[in-house]
This record gives C-alpha cells, sequence and structure tokens, in this order.
C-alpha cells in the first residue's frame, strides 16, 4: 500500500490496537479508517464517508466531533467494542510536519470509569480467568471502586456460580488458554473476552505488580502465596488495567480473597428465583433489591447489592448489624439527619477510583471538597452512636483533612467543569498570577487603546473584535470605511464591515497571547500536581468510601424497617426457622390487596419438611419464597417483614421453582428441572434451606408424581448418612401428602380456601393438614377459559375420580390411610391383593390359584 505519512502513523499505531476501534484525532474530530469505520458506523448512526490518503489509497471514513466523544464512546462500548484513542501528543502549530500522535487510552468495557460511560447501579467488573484442569481462578476488579479479589475454586460449577454474581463485563483470557463455554452461565449475556498475553498471568510477575498496586512488601497480609495461580490473575488484572489507562492504579486498598464459608450460599439459580436482584421479568421493579433499597448514595446501593446476594453465616456479624440497625430504627429523627448527610457526600467510591487513575475533573474535585468538608461532623455523630459497628464504621473513616486543605487551597472557589483557565485559585502560584496579570493588564491597555482609535479616527462604532484565526483587529462598518485611518492594514472583508490591525494592536496581540498561553501552561502543569497529589491520597479516600457505604446500607434497612413495619429477627443456632406473622416483602407491597400473614415453623429435627399444598393462586410459592427471604435478609444485616422471627443457622439456600420461564436457556424445561433437583440433592447439607415449588411437573403425572415422591424421601434422609435440609415443598401431586404418615419428620400444610355460593375464596392463610381436593377448574374459570370446555373438564374429572376409587375399593378392602396411587392400575391391584393376603393361612392350592390370578392381572 502506498503509504503517507499520516496513513503510515494510523497504521503504526492501529497495529498496536488491533482488536480496540480507533479514533484518531484529526483537528476538531476523531476519525475511525477502514474496518473500523464500517464497524462503528451502523453503530453510531453516522453515515459512512470516504477518505483518500493517495492516488491509491482510499478508505471508508466515519467521524465523530471531538467534544461529543463520550456519548458516542458509551454506544460503542454498550455494543461491545472496545475504543483505543490516538490523541495528538504535541501542539499543532508547533510541530513541524506531522503532529505526533499517541494512544492515550484504551476504554474498555470493563475498565471504564467516566461517570457518563457507567450506567446507575450496575457494577462493572473485569475478571481474569484460568482454567487448570480442575481448578478455576478467578481475580476480578472493578475499577470505578477499586474494589479487588479473587479466589481459586474446585469446578466448573463454583466457577460458574461466582461469573453468575459477578455478572462481568469483561473477561481476561490468556492467549493460549481454552474458552469460557464449561464455565459462562448460559443465561447470561456473553461478556467482552480479551485474550491477553500468557506472560501477563505469571505469577511472579503479578506478585511484583500487587505489592506496588497495594503499596506492600508481602502478599501474606491478603493471605496469597507466593507462586499461587491467584496471584498471576490478579497480576494480569493490574497489567491491564495499566495498559488501558496508561497508569499503575492507586486506590486499591486490599485484595479480598473470597472465603466461601463466611456466607450463606446462594447459587445462580436461588439468586434468580428468589428475584434478589431482579425480578422475572429481568426488571428491577419486583426485586428484593428494589424494595430494600433505601440508599441515598451510589456506593450504598452497590454495597446494599452485595449484601444481600452475600448474606453471613457468621451469627455475631449478622446480629451487629441487626443492632445498628435498631439504634437507628429507635431514633428516627437522628436517622432523618444522618441520611441527609450522606446524600450531600456524593459517591465517594467512584471519586476515590477517579483520583487513583489521575482522571479526575475539576468538577469532581469540586465535589469531592464539598463532601470532605462534611465529612468530620458526620463522624463525631457516628462515634457517639450506641451501636458498636456504627462506631466502628465511624473510625474506619478517614476524613483527609490534608487533601481537603490542599483542594481548598488550589482549586478556585468556583472552578470550570473541565480543565480551562480559572481552574487553579488565585494565590496559589506566583508564576501563575504573574502570567495571568500580564494577560489582564495588556486587555486593559487594550480598551485604551480602542478608546484612543476611535476618537482619533472619528469612527463611533469602532470596535476591537476577537477571532481565533486572526486574533485581534479592528472593525470598521462598511458606513464608516471612508474614515478608516492611513495606518489601518486590511485582514479580514466580512459582508458588512472590514477588519483592520496597527502595528501596535499586533503587538498587544503578541503580548495578550504569550502570557495567555504562558498561564495556561501553568495552570496545566499545577493541576497536574494537584492530580499527584489526590492520587497519593485515594486509598484513604476508597476506605472512607466503604465506611460511608456501609453507614448508608445499614440507614436504608433501618429506614425500611420503619416504614414496613420490619422486625429484629433473633439469629439462634441449629437448623431451624420459625415465625410469626410472615409476610412477602415484595408481593405485600406491590399487591392492591392486604397482605395475609403466615406462621412458619421448620426444625431439622421435628419438623424438616413441609408439604405444601393447595389451590392455585393460593399463595403456595409466595409463601416458600417469603421464608427463603426472611433468612436472606436476617443473614444480609436486614431486619425482616414478621411479627416474631426467630432464624436458624443456614449454610445454603436452594430453589428449584417453576419451570415455565426458562425457554430461553436452550434446554427442554424438563431437563433444567433435574439438573437443578441434582444439584440440590448432591449439594444439600444439615445445615441448608430447600425451597421445591412444583417439582416433577413438567414430565407424564406418574413420572413425574414418582421423583417427587423418590426426592422427599431422599431428603429425608439422606443415601450419604447425616441429616437432611429443612425443605419446603409445593405441589399439587396429593399424593404426597401421604409421606407424612410414613416419614417421621414430614408434616403438611395447606393454604386455606373457602367454598361460596360455587365460587372459591382465597384466604392465602396457611393451615396445618392437607388440602382435601384441588381447585384448578375454578382458576380456570376465574382466569376466563370458556364455560363449555370448564364443565366438560368437571365431568372428566369425576370420571377420573370414579376409576380411581373404583380400583382402591377393589383392592384395599381394610381400613386405613389412602394408597397412592403411584403404579398403574394392573400393578396397584397386584400390590394390593398380595398385602392383603395372609400367607400361614393359604394352603399350597390356594397360593398357586393366587400367582395365577395375579399374573393374570398383570398381563391385562
Ligand atoms: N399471603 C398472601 N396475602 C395476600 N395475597 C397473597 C398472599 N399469598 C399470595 N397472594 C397473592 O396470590 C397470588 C398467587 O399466589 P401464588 O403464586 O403464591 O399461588 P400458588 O399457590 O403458588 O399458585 P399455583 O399453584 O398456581 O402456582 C399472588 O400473586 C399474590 O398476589
Ligand atoms: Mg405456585
Amino acid at each position: 500500500m502506498k503509504q503517507t505519512p499520516m496513513l503510515q502513523q494510523y497504521l503504526e499505531l492501529k497495529a498496536q490496537h488491533q482488536d480496540a476501534l480507533m479514533l484518531y484525532r484529526l483537528g476538531d474530530f476523531y476519525e475511525l479508517f477502514f474496518e473500523d469505520a464500517e464497524a462503528a458506523s451502523p453503530v453510531l448512526g453516522i453515515v459512512l464517508t470516504k477518505r483518500k490518503h493517495n492516488d491509491e489509497v482510499t478508505s471508508p471514513m466515519c467521524g465523530i466531533p471531538h467534544h461529543a466523544m463520550a456519548s458516542y464512546v458509551a454506544k460503542l462500548l454498550a455494543a461491545g467494542f472496545k475504543v483505543a484513542v490516538a490523541e495528538q501528543v504535541e501542539d499543532p502549530a508547533k510541530a513541524g510536519g506531522l503532529v505526533r500522535r499517541e494512544v492515550i487510552r484504551v476504554l474498555t468495557p470493563g475498565t471504564v470509569t467516566e461517570p457518563e460511560f457507567l450506567g446507575d447501579g450496575e457494577r462493572r467488573w473485569v475478571v481474569a480467568l484460568l482454567q487448570r484442569r480442575e481448578a478455576a481462578t478467578l481475580a476480578y476488579l472493578e475499577a470505578a471502586s477499586g474494589e479487588f479479589g479473587g479466589a481459586t475454586v474446585t469446578g466448573e460449577v463454583e466457577a460458574r456460580e461466582l461469573l453468575a454474581q459477578l455478572r462481568p463485563a469483561e473477561l481476561l483470557l490468556p492467549a493460549d488458554g481454552g474458552g469460557i463455554d464449561g464455565v459462562w452461565p448460559a443465561d447470561l449475556p456473553l461478556p467482552v473476552v480479551t485474550r491477553r498475553p500468557a506472560g501477563t498471568f505469571d505469577e511472579e510477575r503479578g506478585a511484583e505488580l500487587l505489592c506496588r498496586a497495594l503499596g506492600v512488601a508481602s502478599l501474606r497480609a491478603f493471605a496469597l502465596e507466593a507462586g499461587e495461580p491467584l496471584v498471576g490473575a490478579a497480576g494480569a488484572l493490574l497489567a491491564y488495567l495499566r495498559d488501558t489507562q496508561g497508569e499503575m492504579p492507586r486506590h486499591l486498598r486490599s485484595f479480598q480473597r473470597r472465603a466461601p464459608s463466611g456466607e450463606v450460599v446462594l447459587d445462580a439459580a436461588t439468586v434468580r428465583n428468589l428475584e434478589l436482584l431482579r425480578d422475572t421479568s429481568g426488571g428491577r421493579r419486583g426485586s428484593l433489591a428494589r424494595v430494600l433499597d433505601q440508599t441515598v448514595t451510589a456506593m450504598g446501593g452497590m454495597l446494599l447489592r452485595d449484601w444481600l446476594v452475600r448474606p453471613l453465616r457468621d451469627g455475631r456479624a449478622a446480629a451487629a448489624r441487626h443492632e445498628a440497625v435498631a439504634a437507628l430504627v429507635d431514633d428516627p429523627a437522628s436517622l432523618a439527619a444522618l441520611r441527609e448527610r450522606l446524600r450531600a457526600l456524593g459517591d465517594l467510591e467512584r471519586a476515590a477510583a477517579r483520583l487513583g487513575l489521575l482522571q479526575a475533573r475539576p468538577a469532581e474535585l469540586t465535589a469531592l471538597r464539598a463532601a470532605l468538608a462534611a465529612l468530620p461532623e458526620l463522624r463525631a455523630e457516628l462515634e457517639e452512636s450506641p451501636a458498636e459497628l456504627l462506631a466502628m464504621l465511624a473510625r474506619e473513616m478517614d476524613v483527609l483533612e490534608d487533601l481537603r486543605t490542599v483542594l481548598e487551597q488550589a482549586l478556585s472557589a468556583e472552578p470550570p467543569a473541565l480543565l480551562a483557565p480559572g481552574t487553579i485559585r488565585e494565590g496559589r502560584d506566583a508564576e501563575l498570577d504573574e502570567a495571568r496579570r500580564l494577560a489582564r493588564g495588556a486587555k486593559e491597555v487594550l480598551a485604551e487603546l480602542e478608546a484612543r482609535e476611535r476618537q482619533r479616527s472619528g469612527i463611533g462604532n469602532l470596535r476591537i473584535r476577537y477571532n481565533r484565526v486572526f486574533g485581534y483587529a479592528f472593525e470598521v462598518s462598511n458606513s464608516q470605511l471612508s474614515r478608516v485611518p492611513e495606518d489601518f492594514v486590511r485582514r479580514q472583508t466580512l459582508a458588512s464591515a472590514e477588519r483592520f490591525v496597527t502595528p501596535e494592536l499586533e503587538d498587544l496581540q503578541r503580548r495578550i497571547s504569550a502570557a495567555e498561553s504562558r498561564a495556561e501552561e501553568r495552570e496545566r502543569e499545577l493541576y497536574a500536581e494537584l492530580l499527584e497529589w489526590c492520587a497519593a491520597c485515594a486509598q484513604r479516600l476508597a476506605g472512607t468510601a466503604r465506611a460511608v457505604a456501609g453507614v448508608d446500607v445499614l440507614g436504608a434497612f433501618a429506614e425500611r424497617a420503619r416504614r414496613a413495619s420490619y422486625v429484629r429477627p433473633a439469629l439462634v443456632t441449629g437448623a431451624r426457622i420459625r415465625m410469626v406473622g410472615s409476610r412477602h416483602p415484595v408481593v405485600e407491597e406491590l399487591t392492591r390487596e392486604a397482605f395475609v400473614p403466615n406462621d412458619v415453623e421448620l426444625d431439622a429435627a421435628s419438623r424438616q419438611i413441609v408439604v405444601l399444598t393447595g389451590p392455585n393462586m393460593g399463595g403456595k410459592s409466595t409463601y416458600l419464597r417469603q421464608v427463603a427471604l426472611a433468612v436472606v435478609m436476617a443473614r444480609a444485616g436486614s431486619f425482616v417483614p414478621a411479627e416474631e422471627a426467630e432464624i436458624g443457622e443456614v449454610d445454603r439456600v436452594f430453589t428449584r421453582v417453576g419451570a415455565a420461564d426458562d425457554i430461553a436457556r436452550g434446554e427442554s424445561t424438563f431437563m433444567v428441572e433435574m439438573t437443578e433437583v441434582a444439584h440440590i440433592l448432591r449439594n444439600a447439607t444439615g445445615l441448608s434451606l430447600v425451597i421445591l415449588d412444583e417439582v416433577g411437573r413438567g414430565t407424564a403425572t406418574f413420572d413425574g408424581l414418582s421423583l417427587a415422591w423418590a426426592v422427599v424421601e431422599a431428603l429425608h434422609d439422606p443415601p450419604s448418612g447425616g441429616g437432611g435440609p429443612m425443605v419446603l415443598f409445593a405441589t399439587h401431586y396429593h399424593e404426597l401428602t401421604d409421606l407424612a404418615q410414613r416419614l417421621e419428620r414430614v408434616v403438611n400444610a395447606s393454604v386455606g380456601v373457602k367454598e361460596w355460593r360455587g365460587s372459591v375464596l382465597f384466604l392465602h392463610r396457611v393451615v396445618p393438614g392437607p388440602s382435601d381436593r384441588s381447585y384448578g377448574i375454578h382458576v380456570a374459570k376465574l382466569a376466563g377459559v370458556p364455560q363449555d370446555v370448564c364443565h366438560r373438564a368437571a365431568a372428566v374429572l369425576r370420571q377420573l375420580e370414579r376409576q380411581e376409587l373404583k380400583v382402591l375399593e377393589a383392592t384395599a378392602p381394610q381400613e386405613g390411610p389412602r394408597q397412592m396411587s403411584l403404579f398403574p392400575p394392573g400393578e396397584e391391584v397386584v400390590a394390593a391383593r398380595l398385602r392383603a393376603a395372609e400367607v400361614e393361612r393359604l394352603t399350597p392350592l390356594d397360593a398357586l390359584n393366587l400367582l395365577a390370578e395375579l399374573k393374570r392381572e398383570l398381563d391385562e
């Protein structure tokens, strides 16, 4: 390809950033060329044009104005592209020939921190993933908050769970490694995958980078060992951040090794089924997070979501949160004041990140200055709190007196949003003040000169005008042109006027622009120094931000508890859950009718498994979920919607919930259902809580019922030995209510209905004992299924029930519990007759006859 200097420069830069779209600065535009232009133009909705580089090479081109860059880049990132920004790094006026350009930033979906690229409340994790034989190592980092951690997990299931929790925006994989097919959760949109040189995952280099970023000599404090893969993965993240931001991040405070034993494990299906973060339609409206989220800062909102998906197993830690919430609930006036203060602070977490990356703009520093001014009072107030946790969080807040002083001294009272003249305060720097004074002085002379020349020429409307290309000039309207003095030199002709200069004006012009550019340059230097100073404080600010976010979440829990009458749960030992007047936090919020509270009692030692039956629409699913939600909330530190609550120890919550909505995952619904059941049976322990809603519904009745039956048995007496989990099982299989008579720790409960003039009233009240019948046909009528169909269904039902009765009567003459129909009628009959046979009384001939009869029965 025939080259021009610019084309050559472009291709060289592009060669180093093959996987990113390159924005090449050209005057007031960023231009994309070649394939980049073709890829970007449909996303941006910008027409593709052509650029002729020389007489041989013409390429597609697509340009975006530099001042509107942010909104365009946001679109490209959202579409999954990375963007490399090639900036002019020398003054075009001073460059002889081609201006030097360098890629100063690579913006990627997982690493951006600019407020305009971040959606609200969404975390943006970039995850480095290493897969080696059995184990997967994940290191994760959120650039905007500086949160940094990781874990090595065994098995794909755990890796998938962790990924499902994080929902990474971007995934780093070694260039020579495998793909993500095995571990990526099927129901998450694919992330942007970035392949990095295998060497950047090296453990030794990783250790070096980590020590540098965290400012420590040894990694032992972070429970990391030299040579372990996690160090390599964490190092790969740091190297990536450095390469994309052009700076080593300085706001990372710590590396948190994830210790799964500290948390109640919620797998991906449970987070989804319980609608913790999103409701089943994928929105936020019906989620637990939305209902509980009364936080007043962005970082608080994110921390609240983290707490919800990672509840605490440690009772003392959770109780400390309850104590703090209780203290705030008891003092509504100071709760309101506290929330007001927090609201005014803004997002310190993001501020810390922007400082750490040396990217903070004057507007951000101004906001930070105001926030820092408000911190000491907040801290003093919290230190007085009777709640230990609040006082402790207060002590963790570094109020950064020094940073605040520097910001106050360096920034002017109301600086412009972006770096521009006037950002640095008068009196901060003698050299800057001097340059500004000169520029101002020269402008005063300019005004004098204007007055003088107006008088001399007698042109009443003579004005000095400024124009970026021509600089200062006298403007004379066409009607006055005859009066222009001899020594005026023409510079520019406009429609209705002409512009002139004089040697004196030109001289002034030179003085002004020299002084101004000196001031500007000095201001830039001073701002860079200020950013350096700020960066050194970034870690401390991140620590403060984390403590403030914690206070915000506790305040939010208190606010919600107060408004919605939640109660403080008692955290007790042992596997049991007892609640009086429990409600569903989301349904009670969204439903128009009054919510009917219900009691619950589960105890692994006596009431281990509750089989819940009752009509459609009765409230079974709601009841199941509200129990699980109470556990999650209590262990996350929140109060719970109930009159009384005792929540025992829980190591994991499992859910298996109605299948109809899983089609998008590309597996048949029944397959998904059984996969989840298998997962539960293999992993539930004596401390787990299992929610089963309609297991076995996705297949033929007998298959489904048999499976459900066997599953309950296995949960009651796990084949592996040891105690089984607490289970709430909602079902339409009436036959399952027989289990209560056969298995010691199974009890029945049902949701009550009342029949009234041929229609059903749903009471939504859970009562002991099995329900007597289904009301599917009534519900169908309610739903508007045509009358004829409902009548016909009722007739079919009566017939089926008669047949079942006949079989039972023929085969089970004796009194006793009704037998379940697990088997086809023939086998049922045979089994019953065998049971009834008194073998010791039979003669050999009777026995032979019986055998022949039974055989015949089966053959039919
Ligand atoms: N305790 C309650 N108080 C008031 N309304 C309730 C209560 N429980 C459930 N509801 C309402 O009843 C509706 C149906 O409840 P739910 O889905 O839990 O019934 P279900 O028994 O699981 O039905 P199905 O058998 O069809 O799955 C809910 O959408 C909710 O609006
Ligand atoms: Mg249901």
